[in-house]
């Protein structure tokens, strides 16, 4: 581009509209007789200028024919029948690996609306811009056209979109991940009514060129939301929520802006139920930070003595919650996913079995390792490394291999995920297809916390609970490309997720106490302490029920607990350490420790937030904050 002259440039787009104007694609076979989703996908194949259109049913023999598209192309291959039916390894490019927060960007007509902590453009620029990238974008391949439900089709929480994508990766992710399928045109029908989800790899192929296993172009890389119009379109990466638009683009960001205007909320978090040796059962959600412990926790395997004694979890959602006020005066919560797109380094049979039996078929895993007999295999899945792998990059790989600087070679990305069925999971709660959704008793929130942050205390109220979910802070991790480690507030792990401004969030939040009878109890959870030597001082996974059991007990308040000057915590007999001879009672007051100076240091930080916020923070907030100051 640096030698062209201005002219040259738009001479060169010019060129482009023109040739569009001339090549009208043709609709293909199988469409619904849907005119606003007729009208949508032909405006769009005359932009992108397709070689064919494909409409998706959502069948079995699709799915089977995607996959093999994906393997023909170069970018995956057909994992060991005996040992994974039906699955798939598949590498992305090394660029494309996670999700970039700094090139995702909100366009709604007031830079206001957006708020501070988002990427703001106005929509008519954005949308220039995006234009000339579409233009002719995808020369040479398929566009698919995939109709999609969040939520179970038909029911009152649920929503419908169309992706239309150039990438059968896509496809199949959102086969797993979403209700997809023709019977969603039968509810699309009935107003006319969808999200718009466009999506493009970016990479039109040239007449005769070879094709890229991985095409993308992270140089151009956009992931725009337009909530006054309920349309998405990301252009240039193939990965995880860029491009799954159903994910996190529509059931958080656009979402988010959907309950705010109607009295619901969409939030990034689980959703899990625990059958207490009664039999009865509470609904719980929790919102942590991407790669922060929200798969493990939702598919939490109590430890031996609680499950004699009775107690039971099973799950609902690993990542988002969509949670309306119900006729019954309590809130009730849906996961608007069908799959979990988990993060794979670190999953075991030790850490996390539930998930490690979901993915035993049926899933796709990207970038992690490719053992010698067509399996798969990532850091910590099993206590010794193979002897010799293919990395995630496709190269020879032996345990205590160092890269130019001395460190060890990474297998698998820290990134890698895998897409697997929700129906896989042995522990999927019975009522996780409710329409109606599950009665929500407690809200936890947490985050990657070295220090300050004890393990499990409880919010006095529903407010000074919104307050906690506020400041929210944790360490980043590689779920986005960016600083690894450092601390960051994520107000209700939400930063990068809030379709609109986070103070008119938090107001949102508190609104929601006056249409509820019964507010859920709320909790800050920390699995992530450390001592002065580094180590974590809570063994956490499984040993995390017996932080959930207090909570539980609390709700029906069956606990005790001490007030303290940031809220109610259980005292070293409160919880259940049975067995848990590691955890003594100096451990526990380590663990549990509310130091002066880090709170100190902590309401700085705090603050830097609310500044940021300020013209929309609402005063509760700033009454919580002088509250908990002066108790300190
Ligand atoms: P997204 O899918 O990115 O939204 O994240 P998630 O919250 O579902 O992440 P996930 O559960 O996959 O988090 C994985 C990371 O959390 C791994 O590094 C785990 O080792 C770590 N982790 C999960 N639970 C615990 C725990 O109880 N203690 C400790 N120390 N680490 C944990
Ligand atoms: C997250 O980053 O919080 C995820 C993974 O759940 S992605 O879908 O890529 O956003
Ligand atoms: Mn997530």
């Amino acid at each position: 581009m640096a030698g062209m002259s201005l002219a040259g440039v738009e001479k060169k787009a010019q060129n482009r509209i023109m040739n569009t104007a001339k090549n009208e694609v043709k609709l293909g076979e199988n469409q619904p007789s849907i005119p606003q989703v007729t009208d949508w996908v032909k405006e769009i194949a005359d932009l992108t200028q397709p070689d064919a259109i494909f409409w998706c049913d959502g069948s079995e023999k699709e799915d089977k024919l995607m996959r093999d598209r994906i393997v023909e192309s170069g970018a995956g291959l057909w994992l060991n029948a005996d040992k994974r039916p039906n699955s798939l390894l598949v590498r992305s490019d090394p660029r494309d690996v996670a999700r970039v927060e700094e090139r995702t960007f909100i366009c709604c007509k007031s830079k206001k609306d957006a708020g501070p902590t988002n990427n703001w453009r106005e929509p008519s620029i954005m949308k220039a811009k995006l234009n000339g990238l579409l233009q002719g974008c995808m020369k040479g391949r398929t566009l698919y056209v995939i109709p999609f439900s969040m939520g179970p089709v038909g029911s009152p929480i649920a929503q419908y979109g169309i992706e239309i994508s150039d990438s059968p990766y896509v496809v199949a992710n959102m086969r797993t991940m979403t209700r997809m399928g023709s019977k969603v045109y039968d509810e699309i029908a009935k107003t006319g009514n969808f999200v718009k989800c466009l999506h493009s790899v970016g990479s039109p192929l040239a007449e005769g060129k070879q094709d890229f296993p991985w095409p993308c172009d992270p140089e151009n890389t956009y992931v725009t939301h337009f909530p006054e119009e309920r349309l998405i379109i990301s252009y240039g990466s193939g990965y995880g929520g860029n491009a799954l638009l159903g994910k996190k683009c529509f059931a958080l960001r656009i979402a988010s802006a959907m309950g705010r205007d109607e009295g619901w909320m969409a939030e990034h978090m689980l959703i899990l139920g625990v059958k207490d040796p009664k039999g009865e059962k509470t609904y719980v959600t929790a919102a942590f930070p991407s790669a922060c412990g929200k798969t493990n926790f939702a598919m939490i395997i109590p430890p031996k003595h609680l499950k004699e004694e009775g107690w039971e979890v099973s799950c609902v959602g690993d990542d988002i919650a969509w949670i309306k006020p119900g006729p019954d005066g309590w809130l009730r919560a849906i996961n608007p996913e069908a799959g979990f797109f988990g993060v794979a380094p670190g999953t075991s049979y030790d850490s996390n079995p539930m998930a490690m039996d979901s993915i035993k078929r049926d899933t796709i895993f990207t970038n992690v390792a490719l053992t010698d007999d067509g399996d798969i295999w990532w850091e910590g899945m099993t206590k010794e490394a193979p002897a010799h792998l293919i990395d995630w990059k496709g190269k020879d790989w032996t345990p205590n291999q160092k890269d130019g600087e001395g460190k060890p070679v990474l297998s698998s990305h820290p990134n890698s995920r895998f897409t697997a069925p929700a129906q896989n999971c042995p522990i999927i709660d019975p009522d996780w297809e409710n329409p109606e959704g599950v009665r929500i008793s407690a809200m936890i929130f947490g985050g990657r916390r070295a220090t300050t942050m004890p393990l499990i205390f409880q919010a006095f109220n529903w407010v000074h609970g919104v307050y906690l979910g506020a400041t929210v802070g944790s360490e980043m991790t590689a779920a986005a490309a960016g600083t690894i480690g450092q601390v960051r507030r994520d107000p209700m792990a939400m930063l990068p997720f809030c379709g609109y401004d986070m103070g008119d969030y938090f107001a949102h939040w508190l609104e929601m106490r006056c249409l509820v009878k019964h507010v859920p109890r709320v909790f800050h959870v920390n699995w992530f302490r450390k001592s002065s030597e580094g180590k974590f001082l809570w063994p956490g996974f499984g040993d995390n029920m017996r932080v959930l059991k207090w909570i539980v007990q609390r709700c029906q308040h069956g606990a005790h607990a001490l007030e303290t000057s940031i809220g109610w915590v259980p005292e070293y007999p409160d919880l259940d350490l049975k067995g848990l001879e590691s955890m003594t009672p100096e451990k526990f007051e380590e663990l549990q420790k509310i130091d002066p100076s880090e709170w100190h240091r902590e309401l700085v930080l705090q603050d830097e937030l609310f500044m940021k916020l300020y013209s929309h923070l609402p005063k509760e907030l700033v009454f919580q904050r002088e509250l908990l100051i002066s108790r300190l």
